[in-house]
């Protein structure tokens, strides 16, 4: 009885134990890994930040007004420089990411929600987020 009672305390401490270990791996794979890392990463990055707003299934934010659209099925994403500014200077009610996450981990989230939630494979790469960034001026990137 007492364990069936505590069961979800413990559940909770569990989560909120794992959740730093999670953030700061993102953070020390930034430099010089493997593709696959990096592509596992993109999934990591998505649910940490992305799916708050635009849902676990890329949907975006439902209800109307809510004004997050899906990244899900969404042609747009075809146009990676498009989605790369979108992350690199913000628009409207999206944050920019570039003081939170570095080229690989935006370059990497963006190549999974293209792959996986979208039927275009080509990789986004660390280099083309740079190259945005240049050109966007004043950015300051980690
Ligand atoms: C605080 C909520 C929020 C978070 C967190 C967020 N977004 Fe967004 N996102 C938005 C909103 C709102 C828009 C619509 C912006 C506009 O066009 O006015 C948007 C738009 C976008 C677009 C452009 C879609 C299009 O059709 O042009 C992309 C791509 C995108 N987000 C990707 C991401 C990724 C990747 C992450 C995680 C790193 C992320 N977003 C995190 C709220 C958010």
């Amino acid at each position: 009885m007492i364990v069936r009672r505590y069961l979800p305390l413990f559940a909770a401490g569990v989560l909120l134990a794992a959740a730093p270990l999670v953030s700061s791996q993102a953070q020390d794979s930034a430099g010089g890994q493997t593709n696959v890392a990096i592509s596992n990463e993109g999934e990591a990055v998505y649910r940490q930040i992305c799916q708050a707003c635009h849902m676990a299934d890329a949907r975006g934010g439902g209800g109307a007004g809510t004004g997050i659209p899906a990244l899900a099925d969404n042609p747009n994403m075809a146009d990676k420089t498009r989605m790369i500014e979108v992350l690199v200077n913000g628009r409207g009610g999206m944050p920019w990411f570039t003081d939170m996450l570095t080229p690989q981990q935006i370059a990497a989230v963006l190549t999974y929600v293209r792959s996986n939630h979208n039927a275009y494979p080509e990789p986004v790469t660390a280099e083309e987020v740079e190259a945005v960034v240049a050109s966007a001026g004043g950015s300051s990137v980690q």
